[in-house]
């Protein structure tokens, strides 16, 4: 057989088999429920008297305080309590993406998803409120690490750190001014002076992060390596920033930056990555809608790209860049904490797909079966099935939801004792003891999804197994939408 035409067979074998197990199919309305309430029990400083999540208290209130600056808020990134503004910015930027594009979908939880976005933002508006400044991070790492400790009791360091004109950081900026360009059209209609305001900010923001280029590892390293490091440079910060202020505010200044620093900013671009520290997928994906939709034809090589990234998911496709699959269907990358890859893409297949439709448009994928719509569509909602429970272990990867979950997530507030329960300190070894505990956590983080699997499926529901059992906030960012969509769609 011609190599083609088996390839072309594998694939509608694939689709079919994915098409053909929704037969269960899942509560995607109460997982988004649960997968926007995750984000309540990763919020810092003072806690608001709607708070849902009520294991939870008050902490961090000092945070900047030593610095003679208000930093307190914000978001934990995942199951310490650090706050990372790099992958926190990301976070915001992702959340208000799903719900610019899919936020009609969520019904009740619209407002709850708002809330979640704020939450972050107005941390950020803290973070950049002084000119040529900007605080990037709070709570010294290696002290914090050291301890398993509640974030109400914290007594490590919280250092805060910054970059500035001579101590660079074109991608936390970048990410950062992204974040609040994002957000300024989330809330362009629901809160006109808050968006007005966010979008100012950004555009502050994005001139500090052009006009003194540099990775903030390179002066920060001891602080943000190896947990957030810079390790695919700042490039595509400035592209992905430049992308949401052109579409934020519509100025022509946007596109003709994107337009002139294409060729420099795109070097290294690796066309089907997507997290906090590679953007490039995302800014195909961005800015290809414009394309489409016949509005943007100096744009067309993003376009290109991004029809690129979408063949190279499809399972079974030769693409050289092709994304990999566990045997039970869950896309895998290497290095850890995969469900943020598996949310991150999957996101972009479903945002894609609504672009295509709307083009009346697919993806012809060099000859290969061609990238559809519903093909795209089919397959996001296999690898959010397989996170709801569709997989070889039979186990949802979401806390709170279906019968079967990790019980020992990688979080410190949810497996040491709540401040109800246990009014006393636990001071930083004292929290040992539950770290290595075999009992499932006392208190359930609902909604939170862990890293997941290995790349055999296999899953150990382990503390000390940080890469599978650690929750992220960038994983929900994109499920978010994810769901929303299929909640309203099934
Ligand atoms: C995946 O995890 C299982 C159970 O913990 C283990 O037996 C297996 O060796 C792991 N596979 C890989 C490739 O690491």
């Amino acid at each position: 057989m011609a190599p083609t035409l088996l390839r072309w067979i594998s694939v509608a074998i694939v689709a079919l088999l994915f098409a053909g197990d929704g037969a269960a199919s899942h509560d995607y309305r109460d997982a988004l429920q649960k997968s926007i309430l995750f984000f309540e029990g990763q919020r810092s400083g003072r806690l608001p008297p709607d708070q849902r999540i009520r294991w939870r208290r008050d902490s961090a209130l000092n945070d900047g305080a030593s610095g003679g600056v208000d930093l307190t808020g914000g978001y934990y990134d995942a199951g310490d309590n650090v706050k990372f503004g790099f992958p926190m910015a990301f976070t915001a930027t992702l959340l208000s993406w799903s719900i610019i594009d899919f936020g009609r979908n969520m019904g009740g939880e619209l407002g709850n998803a708002l809330r979640a976005v704020k939450w972050a933002t107005d941390y950020l508006l803290k973070t950049t409120a002084h000119d040529g400044v900007i605080y990037v991070q709070v709570g010294d790492p290696s002290s914090d690490h050291s301890c398993w400790e509640r974030p109400e009791d914290m007594d490590t360091l919280r250092t805060a750190y910054k970059i500035d004109a001579g101590n660079p950081g074109s991608d936390v900026a970048g990410e950062t001014a992204a974040a609040l360009a994002a957000a300024s059209i989330v809330f362009r209609s629901r809160n006109p002076a808050y968006s007005a305001l966010l979008l100012n900010r950004a555009i502050k923001v994005f001139e500090f992060a052009d006009r003194h280029r540099g990775a903030y590892s390179a002066s920060l390293s001891f602080a943000v390596c190896p947990f957030y490091c810079d390790v695919n440079g700042y490039q595509d910060e400035l592209l992905w920033a430049a992308a949401w202020l052109h579409k934020a505010s519509e100025r022509r200044e946007y596109r003709e930056y994107i337009v002139q620093n294409e060729v420099i900013l795109r070097a290294g671009d690796t066309i089907n990555e997507f997290g906090w520290d590679n953007k490039h997928a995302g800014i195909n994906v961005l800015l290809s809608k414009e394309v489409l939709m016949g509005r943007a034809e100096d744009l067309r090589s993003f376009q290109i790209n991004a029809d690129g990234f979408i063949c190279s998911l499809l399972p079974g496709n030769s693409h050289p860049t092709q994304v990999q699959y566990s045997p039970g269907g869950l896309m895998f990358k290497a290095g850890g904490s995969n469900m943020q890859h598996v949310t991150s893409l999957s996101f972009l297949m479903l945002a894609y797909s609504n672009y295509l439709s709307h083009a009346n448009h697919r993806v012809p994928c060099g000859g290969q079966t061609p990238a559809t719509p519903s093909l795209l569509k089919t397959l996001a909602r296999r690898q959010v099935d397989y996170i709801l429970g569709d997989n070889p272990m039979g186990m949802s990867y979401m806390v709170g939801y279906g019968a079967r979950y990790p019980r020992r997530i990688h979080h410190r507030g949810s497996s040491l004792p709540s401040v109800a329960a246990h009014p006393w300190r636990i001071g930083c070894k004292d929290g040992t003891r539950y770290y290595l505990s075999q009992n499932p956590n006392p208190n359930v983080l609902v909604g939170a999804v862990v890293g997941g699997p290995n790349c055999s499926d296999a899953f150990p529901d382990s503390r000390p197994f940080f890469q599978e059992s650690e929750p992220t906030t960038y994983i929900n960012a994109p499920l978010v939408g994810l769901l929303a969509y299929f909640s309203a769609h099934s």
